[in-house]
C-alpha cells in the first residue's frame, strides 16, 4: 500500500473526491492519504482531513522555497506519492527533487494553456472565457520546479459554453478534476499512470450537463481496456 500525501491550500473539494474514490476502492486500493499538509490553517481541506481522522499538519514555512519544513515531514511519514490539490505555494525544489515523477498536481484547464505563476483558481476560468475558448479542461501532471510545466499524465476536455461565466465554468470543470484525478493518483500508485489520453480527443468531451458518474464510468472503462 503506497503511502500518500495531500497537499492543499484550499477548500480541499479534491481532497475529498480522492478519499472517497480511495475509500470506494476498498481493499483493493493501491494506496492511502495518511498526511494532508496545508500552508494555511483555515483552509477546508485540514477540516476534512481531521473528520476523517487522518492527521492534517499546518506548514509554518511554506513561502520559504528553501525550508527544510515539507521535505522533513515528508520523510517522516515516508511518504511514497504526494498529490497537489490546489496547493498555491512552490514546492521546494530539494521536494521535487527527491519525490521526481512521484509529484503531481491537479490544474483546471488544458495545459500548458492558462497556467503558470498566478493562473489559479478564478483567474484561470475568465482568462479562457476572455480568449474565447470553446473547449477548457482539466490538466493532471507531474511537478517540477517550475509551476504547472511538468510532463503531463491525464487531460480531461470540458465544453465552454457561450453563457458561462468564470464560476460556472469552474464548476463544471471541477466535476471532470473530481472524477479524474483520484483515478489517475490511483494508477500511478499501481504503475499505470500511462493510461490516459493527454492530447483530448473529441471522443472524451464531456458535453454538459456532465454526469459524474457516466464520466467517472468512462474513465474507468478507459483504464480497464
Ligand atoms: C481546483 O480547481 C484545482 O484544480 C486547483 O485549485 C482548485 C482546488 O479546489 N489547483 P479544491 O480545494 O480541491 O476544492
Amino acid at each position: 500500500m503506497k503511502r500518500v500525501a495531500v497537499l492543499a491550500s484550499g477548500a480541499g473539494s479534491n481532497l475529498e473526491a480522492i478519499l472517497d474514490y480511495l475509500a470506494s476502492l476498498r481493499s483493493t486500493a493501491p494506496c492511502s492519504v495518511v498526511v494532508v499538509a496545508s500552508d494555511r490553517p483555515q483552509a477546508g481541506a485540514i477540516e476534512k482531513a481531521r473528520a476523517r481522522q487522518i492527521e492534517a499538519v499546518v506548514l509554518h514555512e511554506a513561502s520559504n522555497p528553501e525550508s527544510p519544513e515539507l521535505g522533513a515531514l515528508l520523510a517522516s511519514k515516508q511518504i511514497d506519492l504526494v498529490a497537489l490539490a490546489g496547493y498555491l505555494k512552490l514546492v521546494p525544489a530539494a521536494v521535487v527533487d527527491a519525490y521526481a515523477s512521484r509529484i503531481v498536481n491537479v490544474h483546471p484547464s488544458l495545459l500548458p494553456a492558462f497556467g503558470g505563476p498566478g493562473m489559479y483558481g478564478l483567474r484561470v476560468h475568465q482568462g479562457v472565457i476572455n480568449a474565447h475558448e470553446k473547449i477548457s479542461g482539466v490538466t493532471v501532471h507531474y511537478v517540477t520546479h517550475e509551476y504547472d510545466r511538468g510532463p503531463m499524465l491525464a487531460q480531461w476536455p470540458v465544453a465552454v459554453l457561450p453563457t458561462d461565466d468564470a464560476e460556472q465554468l469552474a464548476a463544471r470543470v471541477l466535476v471532470v478534476e473530481h472524477a479524474l484525478y483520484p483515478r489517475v493518483l490511483a494508477a500511478l500508485a499501481r504503475g499505470r499512470g500511462d493510461r490516459f489520453p493527454v492530447k483530448p480527443d473529441v471522443k472524451y468531451y464531456a458535453n454538459p450537463p456532465i454526469s459524474a458518474d457516466g464520466l467517472a464510468g468512462e474513465i474507468d472503462a478507459l483504464l480497464a481496456g
